[in-house]
């Protein structure tokens, strides 16, 4: 078996990258301080949220200290993963970010939906309760296999299976190509759940002044 399995290839891989970063789980409660804070009433159901709450796409230029240390943690995760996986990146390229932030409550969900345009996407969770048993994909996220008509054979192994679910923790934070489609399941827990978003894009280099 260890022969055969050396003469399949694993093709058109998709890099998902999955990390704590314990910098911010010490910051998260003030984070959730912060996003509350700056909570509004707007209408519902824009876009792809369903019955949550997003903030401006003005993450970055908040400007309490704690959101600085977001920045950088951020920064640093889309520099990795950039320099890990795309060979002599261009460079009169520049990589452009820009953030939000989501409250969802009781019922609020995602619908399927991807970030064409951007090299990245991120999620970080600010606060996140574990799914009570009887909803075990309460706020779960989804990313959605690209692979069109792939799904021919129930059960396929690792790597070549069709979902690829996160649960989400608080600290963690999650990057993956902003092309690639996902949702999140509705939610059931008592409290907020709470995460920042954030969209990486290549644009041309600019010129200062
Ligand atoms: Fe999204």
């Amino acid at each position: 078996m260890d022969q055969i399995r050396k003469q399949i290839k694993s093709v058109f891989a998709s890099p998902i990258r999955v990390q704590r970063v314990p910098e911010l789980v010490d910051i998260n409660p003030r984070l959730k301080e912060i996003v509350l804070s700056r909570e509004t009433v707007r209408r519902q159901n824009i876009g792809s949220n369903i019955g949550g709450w997003q903030s401006d796409h003005d993450l970055m230029q908040w400007d309490e200290p704690e959101m600085q240390i977001f920045n950088e943690c951020l920064g640093r995760a889309l520099q990795e993963i950039t320099s890990a996986t795309v060979a002599d990146f261009p460079p009169e390229m520049d990589i452009i970010v820009t953030g939000w932030a989501n409250i969802a409550r009781k019922g609020a969900y995602t619908r399927a939906h991807s970030h064409d345009g951007s090299l990245w996407s991120a999620i970080y969770y600010v606060a996140a309760e574990p799914a009570p048993a009887e909803h075990p994909y309460s706020g779960l996220l989804s990313l959605i296999d690209p692979r069109s008509g792939a799904r021919t054979v129930p059960k396929m192994q690792d790597p070549f299976g069709y979902n690829f679910d996160i649960q989400p923790e608080e600290g963690l934070l999650v990057v993956f190509p902003g092309w690639m489609l996902h949702e999140v399941h509705p939610y059931y827990g008592n409290g907020v759940r709470i995460s920042l978003s954030a969209n990486a894009l290549i644009v041309p280099e600019m010129e200062v002044g």
